[in-house]
């Protein structure tokens, strides 16, 4: 297993959101702008949740992929504010399906207006992407994005069917991670790289790159969501716990422990048992649950930036190198 080497090859975050910025003001404006909706709830809603702003890592890769691969442009603005709508209507479901109470350090939508309204702002955020999907006018590109956005939804209703199954494995819980998180990174980097006009083999190297750190991005998600601060992580601790969700950390201490404490961890998941967490805390730390999660994310970054090997080398490439890096190193 590899280390992330010589920490003077990545940029820093500082560093990545700079060379990001200008193209990241057009993206932001684009997204303000095709927020709008003459139904005030719509606007509310969309308001809410995208003026929490969220770390704005999707729109982030797309335009960096799209500079690494030979410029940006009107099109890369596009696609990263698709990204993003996306993005944003699956937090707006996620957070009904998951209960969830805090977002960005906000009140989420659902705990304001209600379920109903967030699925339907969320629906109208998906048509939304749709619309300017459709404006670039090329094949490729709504087939990719049509193709994603339906394994993203597999992905959902994959998970809902793992919530509270003890038997949830290792292999399981990576099959929903690809499709409800690392796809969409992928398609977000592929497309940089498609809209600079990149050949079919860099293409695949971005999707490559995305699709890798989407994996690492989502096990370091359920590390934090055990571990983190929650003023840092703007969402509550203990969500995944709270719904029976078995995440890496604990799906490693199940596998891990002695028969008594895995009939306990396995009751907690069927129960969805929030008051459980000093007891699963306690059983992943015994059997180094965070360790192993936090290595296993590293492996993805590592082969996300191995992915990268023959691109020409560039500010841009070490801020996706940079990227890797935060995904698993990050407090949020
Ligand atoms: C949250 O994504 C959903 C996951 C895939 C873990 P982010 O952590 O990128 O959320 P924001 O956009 O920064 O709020
Ligand atoms: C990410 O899973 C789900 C999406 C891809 C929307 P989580 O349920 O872990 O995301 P958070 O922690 O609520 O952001
Ligand atoms: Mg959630
Ligand atoms: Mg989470």
């Amino acid at each position: 297993m590899a280390d992330l080497p010589n920490p003077s090859t990545y940029a820093p975050l500082p560093r990545i959101q700079a060379l990001a910025a200008p193209d990241m003001a057009a993206v932001d404006a684009l997204i303000r702008t095709r927020l709008a909706s003459d139904v005030v709830l719509i606007n509310q809603i969309a308001e809410h949740i995208v003026s929490a702003g969220g770390k704005r890592l999707r729109p982030m890769l797309v335009v960096l992929a799209g500079q690494a691969t030979g410029g940006t442009g009107a099109d890369h603005h596009q696609l990263a504010a698709i990204v993003e709508f996306i993005h944003t209507s699956t937090l707006l479901h996620d957070d009904v399906v998951d209960e969830s109470d805090l977002r960005r350090g906000r009140r989420t939508a659902n705990a304001i207006w209600g379920n109903a309204a967030s699925v339907l702002v969320g629906d109208f955020l998906y048509s939304r992407s749709f619309q300017l999907m459709v404006e670039l006018d090329r094949m490729e590109v709504m087939q990719i994005l049509a193709d994603t956005t339906n394994r993203i939804a597999e992905g959902e209703v994959l998970q809902l069917l793992h919530v509270r199954n003890p038997d949830t494995d290792e292999a399981a819980y990576l099959r929903v991670i690809e499709r409800k998180t690392a796809v969409l990174f992928a398609a977000g980097t592929q497309l940089g790289a498609l809209a600079s006009g990149a050949d079919a083999r860099t293409q695949q190297a971005l999707y490559d790159y995305g699709m890798n750190l989407g994996y690492a991005f989502q096990i370091a998600d359920d590390v934090l969501d055990y571990t983190a601060d929650a003023g840092d992580l703007g969402k509550n601790l203990g969500d995944d716990l709270a719904e029976g969700k078995a995440t890496l950390p604990l799906i490693h201490a199940m596998a891990h422990s002695d028969a008594a404490t895995r009939d306990r961890l396995r009751a907690i998941i069927q129960d969805g048992d929030s008051e459980a967490m000093p007891e699963a805390l306690a059983a992943i730390h015994a059997t180094g649950g965070l360790e192993y999660s936090r290595r296993l994310a590293l492996d993805y970054a590592v082969a996300a930036e191995a992915a990268l090997a023959g691109l020409p080398d560039s500010e841009a490439l070490a801020a996706l190198r940079g990227l890797a890096r935060y995904a698993v190193e990050r407090s949020h």
